[in-house]
């Protein structure tokens, strides 16, 4: 009997999906090893299935560092032929420290060497043929300019309460009816205080949350209303 092409199972669908998908993630994974940042190939891994099943046109992330989490995002981009992952971080030790009370972490993002970092990036992203997927804007999210219509959102940036408060507030109401915003750090502690609460208090008020994930780091998911 002839095979009939046009019959697939829908399981067939599913396949092809994952597999494209296993592709950018084995892609994405290589290149991350070669990157400083925090970002878990687990979160990498969510963030690309969520780009690969909406196809954003705009993705804003503040809190670039080395590239961890904007790289495997411009992978998934790539690989759709569309869309620009916007990178806000001003890699500057002084904004770093804004309202930081933790003294291993004042030490840390005081003496750390964040220009010579994001060099590496920008060589690292070059490397990679990523370029027509990721703008750097070397800037604090304050000074940045508005992206309307934002589809996805990761805030990634300063965790300290006031910092942390002014980037929701600002950028959350800047992505579409139906965007998907992500929190990273969402429990960070210091000095007996859960620094980005009132972030994500904001976000529970505002938005839907629709999942929160236990990694290296607590973040979460929230879709805009
Ligand atoms: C936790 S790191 C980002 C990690 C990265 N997303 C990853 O997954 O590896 C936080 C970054 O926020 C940046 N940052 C600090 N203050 C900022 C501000 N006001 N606006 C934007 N970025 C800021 C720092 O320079 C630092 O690179």
């Amino acid at each position: 009997m002839a095979y009939d092409h046009e019959a697939k199972p829908p399981s067939h669908m599913e396949q092809v999906i994952d597999y494209n998908a296993a592709q950018v993630k084995q892609e994405a994974f290589g290149f991350m090893s070669y990157l400083t940042g925090w970002c878990t190939e687990r979160k990498a891994s969510t963030l690309i299935d969520i780009i690969l099943k909406i196809k954003p046109q705009k993705i804003v992330e503040i809190g670039v560092y080395g590239g961890r989490s904007v790289v495997p995002m411009a992978c998934a981009l790539k690989a759709l032929g569309q869309g620009t992952v916007y990178g806000i971080d001003p890699w500057n030790n002084y904004e770093a420290t804004v309202g930081v009370m933790n003294t291993d972490n004042l030490n840390y993002w005081s003496s750390i060497d964040l220009q010579g970092i994001k060099r590496n990036l920008m060589q690292k992203i070059a490397q990679f043929g990523l370029e027509n997927s990721i703008i750097l804007i070397e800037s604090t999210s304050e000074a940045a300019p508005a992206i309307q219509d934002i589809d996805i959102l990761h805030i990634d940036g300063n965790h300290s309460d006031v910092t942390s408060y002014f980037d929701v507030t600002k950028w959350a109401p800047l992505v579409r009816p139906g965007g998907w915003i992500i929190l990273d750090d969402m429990t960070w502690y210091e000095n007996g205080i859960f620094t980005t609460a009132r972030a994500a208090e904001w976000l529970n008020t505002h938005c839907k949350k629709f999942a929160e994930f236990k990694d290296d780091s607590i973040w979460g998911i929230w879709i805009k209303k």
